[in-house]
Order: C-alpha cells, then sequence, then structure tokens
C-alpha cells in the first residue's frame, strides 16, 4: 500500500517546483484519505490544496452558505444524493470531463442526471457493521435483515448517524423508503429509534465505535468495515438479506470557484486510476469509478449483495431530500427513547 504513495510521490516529482495556484477542496471522504489526497496532489503539481472535512450533509449545508460568495473550489466525495441537490439549486458547475467515457456507467449516469453538475467517483452498499466479540458476550444473534435491528434484544446497541448532517444516514432513509413504502419505512425508523443509543454527526463514527467495543451494531456503508479490521479492531459487515442501497459518491466543482483552471485540473485527476487508487493505500474501499483502476480484494463483491433499484434522481431531488430529513427530526427524533 505505501508503494502506491512513494510511486505516486516520485511520478510527480520532476513537475512538483514549476507548478503553482492553489485549490480549495471541501473532502468528505475518510480523513486518510483526504489527506493523502492533499499530501500527493500538492507534491506531484505544486499545487497548495486545502483541505476542509465535512459530511455529506454538512458540505452542502456550507455550499448553500457560501452561494453568493464561494470559498470552495471543489467538493470531493460524500455521498450523491446531496450533490445531485446541489447540482439542482445551482450551487454547482456544469462540466463534462473528457473523461467520462472511461467511467462505469452508473458513473456516468450521475453526471447525466445532474446536467453534468457533478459525477461519480465511487460505490459502495449500505449495510451493517458489528463487533463479533461484543455480540457474544452479550449473548446476542448478528442481525441478518432490517426487522432484526428492531428487535428489543438491541436496545441500546445500535448506532447510526444524523441524516441531517450524514449522508449515509440519508441514504438509510431513502432506502428504507424504496423498500418498504413511506409509512412503514416510518414505522420501521420509530421501532428502531428505540434502540438506538445515539445519532453520530459524521457517517462513519457509528462502525468506528463497533470496532472500539462503544456499540455492538451500526448501519454502515460495508466498504468502512475493512479499514477497522485491518487496524486489528474485532468488526464484521454484513448486508441485510432483504435488500439494500448503495450510493454513488460524488464529486462537483463548485459555481464561482475562485480557482476555476485549477478545479478542472483537480477534477481531471481525481477521475483518473492512479488518484482513485489512493483510496485503498488509505484504508477505504468502495468501488472506483474509472474502469481501469484496480480493484482491491477488500471492495465489497456486489454480486453477493441483494440490491434495491435505487432512484437516486428522485431520492437526490432538493424536495425529497429536504422533506424526508424534515420528516424524520418531526416524527422520529423528537420520540424519547
Ligand atoms: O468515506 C467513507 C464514507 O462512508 C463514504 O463512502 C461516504 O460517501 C461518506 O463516508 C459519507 O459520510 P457522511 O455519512 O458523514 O456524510
Amino acid at each position: 500500500m505505501k508503494n502506491i504513495l512513494a510511486a505516486a510521490l516520485l511520478a510527480g516529482s520532476a513537475i512538483g517546483a514549476s507548478a503553482q495556484g492553489q485549490v480549495n477542496v471541501i473532502c468528505s471522504v475518510q480523513a486518510d484519505w483526504c489527506n493523502n489526497i492533499a499530501t500527493i496532489y500538492s507534491r506531484t503539481t505544486g499545487t497548495k490544496i486545502n483541505v476542509a472535512l465535512k459530511g455529506s450533509g454538512e458540505a452542502l449545508a456550507q455550499l448553500i452558505a457560501e452561494k453568493d460568495n464561494p470559498k470552495t473550489d471543489v467538493w470531493f466525495g460524500g455521498t450523491g444524493d446531496p450533490h445531485l441537490q446541489a447540482a439542482e439549486q445551482g450551487l454547482t458547475l456544469e462540466y463534462k470531463s473528457p473523461t467520462l467515457s472511461q467511467l462505469h456507467p452508473w458513473a456516468q449516469q450521475q453526471a447525466q442526471q445532474s446536467k453534468y453538475r457533478t459525477v461519480g467517483i465511487y460505490s459502495g452498499p449500505l449495510g451493517f457493521g458489528y463487533n463479533p466479540e461484543l455480540l457474544a458476550k452479550k449473548k446476542l444473534p448478528v442481525p441478518r435483515t432490517w426487522a432484526d435491528l428492531t428487535k428489543p434484544i438491541y436496545k441500546g446497541e445500535v448506532q447510526v448517524a444524523n441524516p441531517a448532517s450524514s449522508g449515509t444516514a440519508y441514504t438509510m432513509i431513502a432506502t428504507l423508503v424504496q423498500l418498504m413504502g413511506e409509512e412503514k419505512a416510518f414505522d420501521y425508523l420509530k421501532a428502531l429509534h428505540k434502540n438506538v443509543s445515539q445519532y453520530t454527526r459524521s457517517g462513519t463514527a457509528p462502525i468506528k465505535a463497533v470496532a472500539r467495543g462503544e456499540t455492538a451494531v451500526s448501519i454502515s456503508f460495508v466498504h468502512d468495515g475493512p479499514g477497522e479490521k485491518m487496524q486489528g479492531f474485532p468488526v464484521e459487515t454484513i448486508t441485510p438479506a432483504d435488500g439494500t442501497g448503495a450510493e454513488i459518491g460524488s464529486m462537483s466543482i463548485v459555481k464561482g470557484a475562485r480557482n476555476l483552471e485549477a478545479a478542472k485540473k483537480f477534477y481531471e485527476w481525481a477521475l483518473t486510476p492512479s488518484a482513485q487508487e489512493i483510496a485503498f493505500a488509505a484504508k477505504s474501499f468502495q468501488v472506483p469509478s474509472n474502469k481501469a483502476t484496480r480493484i482491491d480484494p477488500n471492495v465489497p463483491d456486489f454480486r453477493k449483495i441483494k440490491f434495491i433499484n435505487y432512484d437516486y434522481a428522485k431520492y437526490g431531488s432538493s424536495s425529497e431530500r429536504r422533506r424526508l430529513i424534515a420528516r424524520w427530526e418531526k416524527e422520529v427524533n423528537s420520540l424519547p427513547r
């Protein structure tokens, strides 16, 4: 893994000195990945890169707040739904990358649906994280379906993020609504609420809590499991047998970006196989969007997962996302536990 970083740094060291400029990036993937991108990109291009880490919902909120005076040039990563919402609200720039044809159809579809105001950079399935040691200690079975998570035996044992700040949690709500129908999905979320110990700000916090034995189960993207395990923590992942959704992690250029040329350069670089492989070196195991990017063996095998036919256009629309989150706040989060 370290070789990827070393090779990337070496390959770019020759051009590093001559280039200049800067690019301001909001980064909505795991911190190690964001940090590796910043190091490699600045060392190989000579461009100064300022990276701010934000969850998908928080990133969107920042772009809305900065609308009249954008300080961000590129929004890298995070679930696709809020990127589509940003596109619809005119916060991001139409840009048709010459690299589009090299990307998987789902990544191209994300671009088409946004009228080329965003693009897919990775994909990953939603599922559960669990701590096998903690489950055994508490004599609890591994949850296998969505319904399992609402059983009273898991009271206080489940962590999931807050959908207002986290794209992971919004993906969960949208998945459940598509799987069960909206009324049943909200009944489900109310039942789940009784078992949730904490709604975290970040979507990756719950699986980290599982890994560290602070909670037995999380609702998480399953590609976030192997990285924790590689650090020696007891954590496994599973996707619900009754079906699940997947994110199309996305990237957008901000409309009115002050460093537009630098933003486009970064965007093109981020779509290359060598840039996408940086994820694996940082122990992030989503499916990369460039068809030529090497697939790490830790990347979840999509063929073994039962997926719903996630309607990205509908659940990425401003009105739907706002409405579902507001309904969750009002009808679920306000309930006592
Ligand atoms: O980087 C890990 C990850 O799970 C991404 O795959 C995803 O896009 C992002 O986190 C979502 O984070 P959040 O739920 O905090 O918006």
